[in-house]
């Protein structure tokens, strides 16, 4: 399909986050303002975040976050879930199909076992497939939630413990992060949420502990790359001090 192959040039003077997480929020009251089901803003949603993801990549970000379904979002009406996994099935499809060229590392974070054996294989599709790409790293955030991830840092620690491979007073910060899904990658420095929410809705809460927080008042359907330039911008007028002075 050839989406979004354009190249971009970063503006010269500003220094780019290495991890930017987004979440993708809002494209339930965008169809409602068009009287449209929410599928529909899901739909919208989904296109921006082809247009952004590829911007990303092509300003030269390192490490991209997007949250996509959370462990809470089972919640919702079956014929939401129901159309979301079926834009989740296109669009892993498409990426296959199309992006084989591609510098992309596609990864999924969060736990893959309640989607469909359809949605699972090509989840791991999408993983074998380019994890040999040397480009940026896209985590979609699907079936996440960051207590649930803690939860089970804890319990491959604790098993770590029984079975003696390392002792209690052993156990620091880098081996927390190192069992969780983002494991090896640097914390987010910029988290965007577009629909003027102000709310970390269960996101990477212990990788964001000297994050920037970004709270943009669009939808998700409406989010531009001049909106994410602007984020950009904004980061970039932030203090970051991380406990210092
Ligand atoms: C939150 O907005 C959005 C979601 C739960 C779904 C996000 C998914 C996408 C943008 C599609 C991504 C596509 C792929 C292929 C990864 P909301 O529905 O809660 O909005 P609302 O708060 O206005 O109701």
């Amino acid at each position: 399909m050839g989406f979004f192959k354009k190249k971009h040039t970063p503006p010269e003077h500003r220094v780019l986050p290495k991890h930017i997480g987004i979440i993708m929020d809002g494209n339930g009251r965008w169809a409602k303002k068009r009287r449209l089901p929410r599928s529909a803003g899901h739909n919208a949603g989904g296109k921006v975040f082809r247009k952004i993801s590829r911007y990303c990549s092509d300003i030269g970000i390192k490490y991209l976050t997007v949250y996509a379904f959370s462990t809470e979002n089972w919640k919702r009406p079956k014929e939401e879930i129901d159309a979301l996994m079926k834009l989740f099935k296109d669009y892993l499809e498409e990426a296959l199909r199309d992006f084989k060229d591609d510098s992309i590392v596609v990864r999924f974070i969060g736990d893959k076992t309640p989607f469909s054996d359809e949605l699972k294989a090509l989840m791991i599709e999408n993983e074998e497939g380019s994890k040999d790409r040397d480009g940026m790293v896209l985590n979609i955030a699907m079936n996440y939630g960051s207590r649930d991830e803690i939860v089970r840092a804890v319990k491959n620690i604790c098993k770590g413990v029984k079975n003696e491979e390392f002792d209690i007073d052993s156990i620091d910060e880098d081996l927390v992060s190192d069992n969780l899904y983002t494991a090896g990658q640097p914390d987010p420095d910029l988290i965007i949420r577009p629909s003027g929410e102000y709310r970390i809705s269960n996101f990477l809460l212990w990788q964001s502990a000297y994050t920037e927080f970004v709270i943009m008042n669009k939808l998700w359907p409406d989010f531009k790359e001049k909106d994410l330039d602007e984020a950009i911008d904004i980061f970039n007028s932030r203090n970051r001090r991380f406990g210092g002075v």
